[in-house]
Order: structure tokens, then C-alpha cells, then sequence
């Protein structure tokens, strides 16, 4: 795993937005995996800003993001379908029908993730996937468990999940109990992986790329990536 040590937000948006462009300018119809939470807001900002001042063409790109909540519309500000336009999709010239989200409203979730699988292997699999990460080391909505989760599955959330992102909702009761994550293995086949942590993710990196490599801390399993690199803040 590389580390890229950086000592603000803007610098955080700066440095992932170089990976971003220098892989879209190599790949042009690159498959993107793509993250929500705030962590990776700056690097979308300034995604925007590349595209605005024509840097980067987005025209061709195709994206599938990690996550989304069950039982949350498309239209619910708090689901990540929304998220993703609000923040990327609808300022930069993306197609939006190549931007795929697992499906949170889909009358049988276990089709949906078998569907979702299938569809990011028709895709050709990830280029390049963008990661946060949860304080207890989660990536995407694989929290803590005995066992890496292999394929795209619905999990229920861990209390301490539901808290730290309760903040986006009027309270803890309003935070969906359940979401469709994309699994571990799609993300370890990623050919290329980039994730980002703000400082206070400082202590779970710490162990999370020094320490055993246990699905008690999912993201530890980067350190068997060929091609991780973590962009954190100081
Ligand atoms: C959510 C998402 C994760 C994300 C995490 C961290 O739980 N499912 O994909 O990495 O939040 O979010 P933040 O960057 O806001 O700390």
C-alpha cells in the first residue's frame, strides 16, 4: 500500500483529482467505482473544476458506486443515487445513463445485488475505485464481521455506523437499518484502488495498514492490494 501524507482537504481533492485525471486521460471509457460520504467531496469539487475548465471529458466514463441505503427513493436527498448527482453527476458532462447505484427501493434485494454483480462484470470490472472509510474500518457498507463478504449483499448496519451517520438525518431513528454493499472481492478486483481519509480516520488507518490483516478491520485487506494507495490527511 502507498501512503500519500497531505496536509489539508483541498490538498486531499487536489492529489486524488491528479489519479482521477491521469487515468481518465489513459482510459477514456474507464469503469470508475465511486464512494459517497464527506471525505470524498473535495476530490469531486475539483473533478467539476477539471471538467470545467476542460481537463477532464467525462463523456465517456461509466461509473458504479459502492453503496446504497434500503428502502431509500432515488429522490430522498439522504440516498446516495442523490448524493452521486448532486455532488458529481449533474455538473460534469457524464451520461447519466452509464452511472449505475444499487438499486435501495428493488422489490427483491437479493436479485438486485446478483444483478449488480453481473452488471460491473459486463462492465469489464472496476478501473479504478475511489474508497472512504468507516471509523470502525468499514469500506462501503462492509462493516466489521468474521468473514470478508465476497459478492454484492444486503447488511445491516452497526450501531455505531447508524450514529456517525445519523448526522445526515433529523435522528438515529430516521438512518436506514439496512444497505446494499458491493462486496469485498469486487473491490479487491479493482485494478486500481485509491482511497481517502480525513484526519480524524487517522487511528483506524494506523491499524488498518499496519496492523494483522482481519475482516475485523475490512479495510486491513488493502494491504493485499497490488495497487492501494491511501491519500490521507495528516
Ligand atoms: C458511509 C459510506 C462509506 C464511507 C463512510 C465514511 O458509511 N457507506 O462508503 O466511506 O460513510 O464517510 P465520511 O467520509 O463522511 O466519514
Amino acid at each position: 500500500m502507498k501512503q500519500i501524507l497531505v496536509k489539508n482537504t483541498d490538498d486531499l481533492g487536489r492529489i486524488a483529482a491528479d489519479i482521477f485525471e491521469s487515468e481518465i486521460k489513459n482510459k477514456p471509457d474507464l469503469l470508475l467505482g465511486l464512494a459517497t460520504g464527506s471525505t470524498p467531496l473535495p476530490l469531486y469539487r475539483e473533478l467539476i473544476n477539471r471538467y470545467e475548465t476542460g481537463v477532464i471529458d467525462f463523456s465517456g466514463i461509466r461509473t458504479v458506486n459502492l453503496d446504497e441505503y434500503v428502502g431509500l427513493p432515488r429522490a430522498h436527498v439522504q440516498s446516495y443515487r442523490y448524493f452521486m448527482d448532486d455532488n458529481l453527476f449533474n455538473h460534469v458532462n457524464i451520461d447519466k445513463a452509464n452511472t449505475h447505484v444499487p438499486d435501495g427501493m428493488a422489490d427483491d434485494p437479493a436479485a438486485e445485488c446478483m444483478r449488480y454483480d453481473a452488471l460491473i462484470d459486463s462492465l469489464g470490472g472496476i478501473d479504478l475505485q475511489l474508497l472512504g472509510v468507516g471509523y470502525n474500518g468499514h469500506l462501503g457498507f462492509n462493516e466489521p464481521d468474521d468473514v470478508f463478504s465476497a459478492n454484492t449483499q444486503v447488511i445491516k448496519l452497526t450501531d455505531s455506523t447508524i450514529q456517525a451517520n445519523s448526522r445526515f438525518f433529523e435522528n438515529a431513528d430516521e438512518v436506514p437499518k439496512l444497505a446494499i454493499t458491493m462486496g469485498i472481492k469486487q473491490i479487491m478486483l479493482a485494478k486500481k484502488i485509491v482511497l481517502v481519509a480525513g484526519t480524524e480516520k487517522k487511528d483506524i488507518m494506523n491499524k488498518a495498514m499496519n496492523g494483522d490483516i482481519s475482516p475485523l478491520i475490512p479495510a486491513s485487506v488493502l494491504q493485499l492490494h497490488r495497487d492501494a494507495t491511501i491519500v490521507r490527511v495528516e
